[in-house]
């Protein structure tokens, strides 16, 4: 019997993005494991199948030919009732080698201990698991763990969240971790065949954080790296940022650290892999803000990232655009742009009966340093709005999000989102932007600034989209488009 997943039917739900991967129900948070093998795209993700809360990880399973349609695959690990993942199986990575392809995944349990005491977070297994041909089912490895224990680096707060390349004649892991007093830490491991590994030394450690979740170390051309780490410290909210820096023989160098996205944005645990193009593709966790008691109403909680083409540039920053694929999905085209101003400088671009909308506008500035606001007003009604504002004078790109809606009752955090984007004189503002109901992803200016965020306004039948400015600023052109929602 072909294994059959129904999606229940969420057609109501006017918060639920349509075009961003979700799983068929419950919660989900981080991606795992995303590998393209033989001309389709894995992606594996952080799952509890049964409820829209964190618990009873699974890692669920789907695949795309294009990066924008996802077909669901049988749920492809669980945890064990006892055993090395009893608690979970929490977050990892997929890796190919001859026709087998290895899922290696962190372990959530307490049973397993350097010492014998219980400790579920110090001490999380490294585990493995073989596809089946066919990659519908995986069979844990009867040698896990991998890492039969903690290296000799003091006092480890924690472990978890293996990623794993080829390097030469080799392989490499890194496994996120924690040095107590001492912030976060990656680990470096090599092996010969993927199943013995050796420790190779801290490949970087901070005073930042407690722990970094999910780090992931990007290679680009002459040795240039970015070392992405998510950055763990409760009760704070968690961020996610990156090293920038030199990467050579197993040795890293940073330069600088830089947030991924504007402070207090959405996508946390991204997960890379380089595909048959050589690109990097980057998917991340978008959390959910609504309350605990809207998401089990609703009966799903999280939303994977469009997929983002990340790349480094002379300075060493990350830029992450959306896959060209996502351009696929465009249906009806942009409104002509009207350039005449109404009496309160307010412009008019477009009404749009549509929550799943892609934006691209560029903005000029002659002369003194002006400011411009592009606004996403929701309909119907319009008092529910998101801005979207640049300053040439400051730098400063702000996303406003203080009247994005008029409930009380979910948790969305409402503080405005601002960070520096630094465009020289006369330099256009570019945006780019992807609405899919509560979901917004911002790209400025081939991505050198990003932001993902979540809105849940309480008028959702559509969205108009207007701009206004000081005088010197002008619209060089709007294009908008309706996205298949299908
Ligand atoms: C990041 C993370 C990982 C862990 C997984 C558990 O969001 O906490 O460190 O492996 O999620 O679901």
């Amino acid at each position: 019997m072909p294994f059959v997943i129904t999606r229940p039917s969420f057609t109501g739900d006017p918060y639920r993005p349509r075009y961003h991967f979700l799983p068929p129900a419950g919660w989900m948070n981080d991606p795992n494991g995303v590998i393209e093998i033989d001309g389709r795209y894995h992606l594996f993700y952080q799952n509890n199948p049964a409820a829209p809360v964190w618990g009873n990880i699974h890692w669920g399973h789907a695949v795309s030919g294009d990066l924008v349609h996802w077909q669901d695959q049988p749920i492809a690990l669980a945890p064990d009732t006892s055993g090395l993942d009893e608690g979970g199986v929490w977050s990892g990575c997929a890796v190919r080698h001859g026709d087998e392809v290895m899922l290696i995944y962190t372990g959530g349990t307490g049973k397993f201990t350097q010492d014998g005491v219980a400790n579920g977070l110090r001490n999380m297994p490294i585990c493995a698991a073989l596809g089946e041909p066919g990659l519908q089912t995986w069979r844990k490895l009867p040698d896990n763990p991998l890492i039969p224990a903690l290296p000799d680096e003091g006092d480890i707060v924690g472990v978890r969240d293996p990623v794993v390349w080829r390097e030469g004649d080799r392989w490499r892991m890194t496994i996120g971790a924690g040095l107590r007093g001492r912030g976060g830490a990656v680990l470096l491991y090599d092996s010969d065949d993927l199943h013995r590994w050796h420790y190779a030394g801290l490949l970087h450690h901070d005073n930042v954080g407690l722990l970094w979740e999910c780090p992931q170390l990007l290679t680009f051309d002459d040795e240039r790296a970015a070392l992405l780490v998510s950055v763990w410290h409760p009760p704070q909210r968690s961020y996610t940022g990156y090293y920038s820096g030199i990467y050579r023989h197993g040795k890293f160098e940073p330069r600088f650290f830089e947030l991924l996205e504007l402070e207090n944005a959405a996508l946390y645990a991204p997960q890379a892999t380089r595909d048959a193009r050589g690109r990097w593709l980057m998917w991340g966790w978008i959390r959910e803000e609504r309350s605990l008691d809207e998401s089990l109403a609703t009966g799903w909680s999280g939303v994977m990232s469009l997929p983002r083409v990340v790349t480094m540039d002379a300075d060493g920053h990350l830029r992450q655009q959306p896959a060209p694929e996502v351009s696929t999905l465009r249906q009806s085209a942009a409104l002509p742009v009207n350039p005449a101003r109404d009496a309160d400088g307010y412009n008019l671009l477009g009404q749009y009966a549509s929550q799943t909308l892609e934006i691209v506008a560029e903005f000029t500035c002659a002369g003194t340093p002006g400011q411009v606001e592009l606004e996403l007003r929701m309909l119907p009604g319009g008092e529910e709005r998101l801005t979207i504002a640049y300053d040439w004078a400051r730098g400063r790109l702000q996303i406003g999000r203080g009247q994005s809606s008029l409930s009380t009752s979910d948790e969305a955090d409402r503080a405005d989102l601002t960070g520096a984007l630094n465009l020289a004189a006369g330099e256009a503002l570019k945006l780019h932007i992807y609405v899919d109901h509560s979901v917004v992803e911002v790209f400025a200016n081939e991505g050198l600034v990003c932001a993902a965020t979540r809105i849940y306004p309480t008028h959702n039948s559509g969205i108009a989209l207007g701009w206004q400015g000081t005088p010197n600023v002008m619209l060089r052109f709007a294009h908008v488009w309706n996205l298949d929602a299908t």
